[in-house]
């Protein structure tokens, strides 16, 4: 097990956000964690990489505990983070946004893992010499996903990748996540497109305010009519060709 997560509670001020949540991670696995708005799926992946605090439970990473351990050192142990928002640099380069993301590493290879990058996403190769806040939105979001490869994670951390994107592009993060996936790095994915989401994942995990109500091989959630009815659209699985008869605002880039 690389990342073992054992019924945590986490609160903001009085309100108490993850309700006793516990989620397993394998090496070499896609896992995604589904679920509406405020149902704790950022929080979840905050906790994880340091930036919220426990109020109870456990987080074990690699064969060790990280309840306690300050996220900078969890970066060095393993776990990287691209944040939702994107969170790039605007007056830095696109290479020196990439390079940031090793600040915390030891040692050569550096060169060798920014061409990696590179290799991943052309249009960062393209572009590498101008500012990260002239980048669109979709460039921005591959920034940000090539700044935390940077650290060389073990576990690779996503919010919401997709969000935003037009379907091309969407298409094409998805992809790129696949192969960073099959490069050797696991991956915990949060996302609201679910049904790209569930199609790429091997696992997955549904979240409602704050718990777990469900854990299931991907696969078989896309199938699940509950799951279907709350976060698939109720539709049946798109064929090509039917995907007029769904509803158009499905479609749209609703979130800013
Ligand atoms: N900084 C904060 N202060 C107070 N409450 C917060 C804060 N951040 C999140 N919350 C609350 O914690 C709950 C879980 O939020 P979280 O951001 O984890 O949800 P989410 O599943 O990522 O939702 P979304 O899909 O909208 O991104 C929500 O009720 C939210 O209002
Ligand atoms: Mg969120």
């Amino acid at each position: 097990m690389l990342l073992e997560i054992e019924n945590i509670r986490v609160h903001y001020g009085k309100v108490e956000a993850l309700k006793g949540i516990s989620l397993t991670v394998d090496e070499g696995e896609i896992v995604t964690l589904i679920g509406g708005n405020g149902a704790g799926k950022t929080t979840t992946l905050k906790t994880i990489s340091g930036l919220r605090k426990l109020t109870s439970g456990r987080i074990a990473f690699d064969g060790r505990d990280i309840s306690k351990m300050p996220g900078h050192k969890r970066v060095i142990a393993g776990i990287g983070q691209s944040p939702e928002g994107r969170g790039v640099f605007p007056g830095m380069t696109v290479e020196d946004n990439l390079l940031m993301g090793a600040y915390t590493r030891r040692g050569g290879g550096i060169s060798k893992d920014l061409a990696e990058v590179y290799s991943l996403f052309e249009r960062l190769a393209e572009r590498r010499h101008q500012m990260g806040g002239t980048m669109s939105g979709g460039e921005q979001q591959m920034v940000a996903i090539g700044r935390a490869l940077m650290s060389k994670p073990k576990v690779l951390l996503l919010d919401e990748p997709s969000m935003g994107l037009a379907p091309k592009l969407v298409q094409q993060i998805f992809s790129i996540i696949e192969e960073i996936n099959r490069r050797g790095t696991t991956v915990l994915l949060v996302e609201q497109n679910a049904q790209q989401a569930l199609q790429l994942a091997h696992r997955a995990y549904v979240l409602e305010t704050g718990e777990v109500v469900k854990s299931a091989p991907a696969g078989d959630l896309l199938d699940d009519p509950q799951v279907r009815a709350a976060y698939l659209g109720g539709d049946l699985v798109e064929k090509p060709g039917e995907s007029e008869a769904a509803d158009d605002t499905d479609k749209e880039e609703t979130q800013a």
